[in-house]
């Protein structure tokens, strides 16, 4: 799961599709990074902990970190928030086998309309609620396409 600070969006989608994962007792890996590496060390941002917290997902232990080019060799599918960190990480790519393991994950909800996940940084606290609830809807498609 990858976003721009890895603060806000993508440690969301770590804890929500992990928590799918062990409620499904399914083995998968997921984990998060940010394409920039300015909060890397940093806990997610306050308001991804609490909308986190309302639905019951502790995500307060994940600590933010920076895609790396070794991302492409550990993970099967890389899931991109927006437009721009998914053109981030295709530039990092160093064959074709490894950009497609790139995808946005809002296409696994309405494939090909390569919509966003908003980013809720410089907004208000409703810009978390819609955004934990893209990300639910999109990991519950992730959980049954795995199914
Ligand atoms: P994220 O949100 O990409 O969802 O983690 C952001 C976090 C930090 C910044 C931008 C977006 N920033 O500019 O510091």
């Amino acid at each position: 799961m990858v976003c721009l600070g890895n603060i806000c969006r993508s440690p969301l989608a770590e804890g929500i599709l992990r928590a799918k994962i062990e409620s499904n007792h399914l083995e998968i890996e997921v984990d998060s990074a940010g394409t920039g590496g300015w909060h890397a060390g940093q806990s997610p941002d306050p308001r991804s902990i609490e909308i986190a917290n309302k639905y019951q997902i502790n995500i307060s232990n994940q600590r933010a970190r920076q895609f790396s080019v070794s991302d492409f060799q550990e993970f099967d599918i890389i899931y991109a928030m927006d437009g721009s960190n998914s053109s981030d990480i295709i530039a990092m790519a160093s064959n074709r086998e490894e950009m497609e393991k790139v995808r946005l994950i809002l296409n696994e909800l309405s494939p090909i309309e390569n919509k966003p996940v908003p980013d809720p940084y410089y907004g208000g606290d409703q810009g978390f609620e819609n955004v934990y609830q893209l990300l639910n809807e999109a990991c519950d498609a992730i959980i049954k396409k795995i199914k």
